[in-house]
């Protein structure tokens, strides 16, 4: 009986550790999970040193190619195979964040990795959460079962998650580092590894960019050559296979996923130079337009919580939406409601325009224009000139769009000082 327990156990265990084995993991399978700051230092087992790498992406793909390959250091312009990894020897990691900060990946076999068409999964930061996060919580069986987890997430997007090594707990949120508006909210936790997913589908199209004046990233994940214009740059960095963040350009276009708040862990990420500036992307939105007969629906996701407001352009009072500490929200407007104001262009073409605001005052650079548009199929109704469409249940929406359109312009002044 005691011999029959024991079998159990150990088949349980071996289970397990078989599903996420690295070691014998089908190519597409394999994904990867970067460490930023530090390096493996394991010279023995250096499969192959290739200088001249100018792309993370592709050291790692590099990696992922071959069998024996089970982790990478990068830094830009210098990419090294190696055929171990860092286990719970921790030791073996060393930091190395000056004069430039060094990546770490090693491999991972997590099946649903398959489904994430990003050059690697997560992120790690060890002893780390996100303070207030929880969206879900689970015993699971390892770390690697809770990135599993995280990519199979549907009921909301899996930014990240935690694991409590002491208790087996896997920690889902739909929150990471760039989605906080509080960086103090990322915050030391013992005994938790923080892992922030790649994979997970965001907005990215209609994004701001912030400068950041005099300073360039030290380490970037790819540097291209032969590219023409900051716009280029730019789009580089829309279609790039990792969740672009920084870009800058001078003579030539780099992109990183890193930003501000996810280098603050490392010693003097930045390089000071004067004159040079560097693209820090905030908020992306992603707008869809629901056209009812007699309202319509913008929704709006975006993938850093929102605290302002949302009006229609011309009606900034009787047209308004506040927002706290939100990710999605919906707008909706009636066709006929003075207060919206939403013009008719031509009989069942309906438009306006609408702006978000992330300060409750003050409008800044940051702010955004959307326009709407919904247009409606009319043929088979007789529209009287100068008469007020009233637009019923019967209508076919024809088309909706939405665009981005300059926010207004801003204009500021100081009127009086109270001494
Ligand atoms: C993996 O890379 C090493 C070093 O470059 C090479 O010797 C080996 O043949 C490669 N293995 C496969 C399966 O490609
Ligand atoms: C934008 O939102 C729509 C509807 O909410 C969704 O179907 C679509 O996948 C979203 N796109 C992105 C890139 O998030
Ligand atoms: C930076 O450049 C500007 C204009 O080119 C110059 O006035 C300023 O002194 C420079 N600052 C430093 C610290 O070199
Ligand atoms: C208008 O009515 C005709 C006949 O009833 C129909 O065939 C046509 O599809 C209708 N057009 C639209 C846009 O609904
Ligand atoms: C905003 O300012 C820019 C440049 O100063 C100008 O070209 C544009 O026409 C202005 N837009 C509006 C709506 O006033």
């Amino acid at each position: 009986m005691w011999s029959r327990a024991v079998f159990v156990l150990v088949h349980v265990v071996l289970g397990v550790v078989a599903q996420y084995d690295v070691t014998n993991c089908p190519v597409e399978d394999a994904t990867f999970e970067l460490v930023t700051g530090w390096m493996y230092s394991s010279p023995q087992d250096i499969l192959e040193t290739r200088a001249g790498t100018l792309q993370l992406a592709e050291c790692i793909e590099a990696c992922k190619s071959n069998q024996s390959c089970l982790a990478v250091n990068f830094e830009t312009g210098l990419c090294v195979l190696f055929k171990s990894q860092v286990k719970d020897r921790t030791d073996t990691l060393i930091k190395s964040q000056f004069p430039v900060f060094t990546m770490y990946a090693q491999k991972q076999c997590i099946p649903s990795a398959r489904s994430c068409t990003r050059a690697w999964g997560f992120e790690l930061v060890r002893g780390y959460y996100i303070r207030n996060g929880v969206k879900k919580q689970m015993q699971l069986p390892s770390r690697m079962a809770c990135m599993d987890a995280c990519i199979q997430e549907r009921t909301f997007p899996c930014r990240s998650a935690w694991w409590d090594v002491v208790k087996s707990e896997c920690v889902m949120s739909d929150l990471d580092r760039y989605s906080l508006d509080n960086a103090g909210r990322f915050a030391p936790l013992a005994n938790v590894e923080y892992m922030e997913s790649q994979c997970v589908d965001e907005p990215s199209k209609m994004c701001e960019f912030k400068r950041i004046e005099n300073k360039l990233l030290k380490t970037v994940d790819s540097l291209h050559e032969g590219v023409a214009s900051v716009e280029e740059c730019r789009q580089l960095c829309s279609d790039a296979p990792f969740r672009c963040h920084t870009f800058d350009f001078e003579g030539v276009c780099r992109l990183s996923h890193h930003s501000t708040v996810t280098v603050s862990q490392v010693e003097e990420p930045y390089l000071v130079m004067n004159g040079s500036v560097s693209y820090e992307r905030g908020s992306c939105y992603n707008v869809t337009l629901d056209c009812q007969a007699n309202h319509l629906i913008a929704r709006l996701s975006t993938n850093k919580i929102f605290n302002g407001k949302v009006y229609a352009r011309h009606r900034p009072n009787s047209c308004v939406l506040d927002v706290k500490q939100a990710m999605t929200f919906e707008m909706v407007m009636d066709y006929s409601d003075p207060g919206c104001g939403i013009k008719q262009e031509e009989p069942g073409r309906f438009a306006t325009d609408l702006v978000l605001q992330h300060h409750d005052q003050i409008m800044t650079s940051a702010d955004m224009g959307f326009a709407l548009r919904c247009s409606f199929h009319l043929e088979n109704r007789s529209v009287a000139h100068g008469i007020e469409l009233q637009v019923t249940g019967q209508i076919q929406s024809m088309a909706s769009e939405s665009a981005v359109v300059p926010s207004p312009n801003v204009s500021m002044r100081i009127t009086d000082r109270v001494s």
